[in-house]
């Protein structure tokens, strides 16, 4: 594990940065836990076989090769700051239509009217630019296209009856905040966001994620405790006897607390 001396400033280098060994289990967990929420979100837009996508921050890729092997007479773009989960730059090896490009999506541009599909899952809320990047992705849709958003609205640390809860999840926000992520407040925000950029047939899903739970997300939540712990250890923001408790806590039998809701958000642009 690489220990920061200070909290970092952008994701690339944050605790869920690819240069942490455990991350790529952490995202293969996430997958399991999101896939089906994102696919039912996926599927109320209806996507066509010759549709032209684009991915952002596609993580592990899972997403973007289950958009691709529905649209295959179609192409997806599948972006990531940090591809090396993603295989080689370039043509995916099964999939010609699919296209690996590293790049940080505040620094590209694609064709305005050009895309029928435009899909993030949990990367817009790590993005201080995220307003922005919808107006962009709103421009890039064809008359007709859809944005699909899916982002985290976490508890605060403060509505925990637990200490322990409180403590660690306090500590990270503190980190998230030096970051420029927004996990609290941005996901409420985004279906207001989506219509005032001019989308209609707004439509949500969501999901109550429980800390404790023994299903894909008390998987999930276990992988983000201890990679998450580490960090704020190293940060200096937290005890190893906080992250300790937390995880003893997490692992009682009757230990249950609301973590997080996640909002799927979606809208399609006006034809025009
Ligand atoms: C929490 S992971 C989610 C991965 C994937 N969307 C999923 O849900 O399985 C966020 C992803 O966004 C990528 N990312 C972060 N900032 C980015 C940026 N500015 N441009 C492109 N990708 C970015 C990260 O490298 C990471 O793979």
């Amino acid at each position: 594990m690489n220990h920061p001396t200070t909290l970092a400033t952008d994701y690339a280098s944050g605790a869920l940065s690819k240069d942490t060994p455990e991350e790529w289990e952490r995202l293969r967990l996430l997958q399991e836990w999101g896939d089906p929420d994102t696919r039912t979100a996926l599927g109320a837009v209806g996507l066509g076989r010759d549709w032209h996508c684009l991915e952002i921050g596609a993580g592990a890729g899972s997403v973007a090769r289950w958009i691709a092997d529905r649209c295959p007479d179609g192409s997806v773009v599948a972006v990531d700051i940090d591809t090396r989960y993603l295989g080689a730059e370039g043509r995916d090896e099964r999939r010609p239509h699919l296209q690996w490009r590293a790049g940080d999506i505040r620094a590209l541009d694609f064709a305005p009217g050009s895309l029928d599909l435009v899909h993030s899952r949990l990367t817009f809320c790590h993005l201080p630019e995220r307003e922005e990047l919808v107006a962009r992705a709103v421009r890039w849709l064809k008359p007709g296209g859809w944005l699909v958003l899916g982002d985290p609205m976490c508890m605060p640390a403060e509505f925990s009856a637990h200490a322990p809860v409180r403590r660690f999840f306090g500590a990270l926000e503190r980190g998230w905040k030096a970051q420029g992520s927004d996990m609290t407040g941005w996901a409420t925000t985004i279906p207001a966001l989506l219509a005032r950029a001019g989308l209609r047939d707004i439509d949500v899903l969501s999901r109550i994620n429980l800390l404790g739970g023994k299903g894909p997300y008390g998987a999930l939540a276990a992988a983000n405790l201890r990679q998450e712990g580490a960090y704020l250890v190293a940060a200096g923001l937290l005890d190893q006897d906080d992250v300790d408790a937390v995880t003893a806590l997490c692992e009682e039998p009757d230990f249950t607390d609301i973590r997080s809701i996640t909002v799927y958000a979606w809208g399609r642009k006006e034809e025009s």
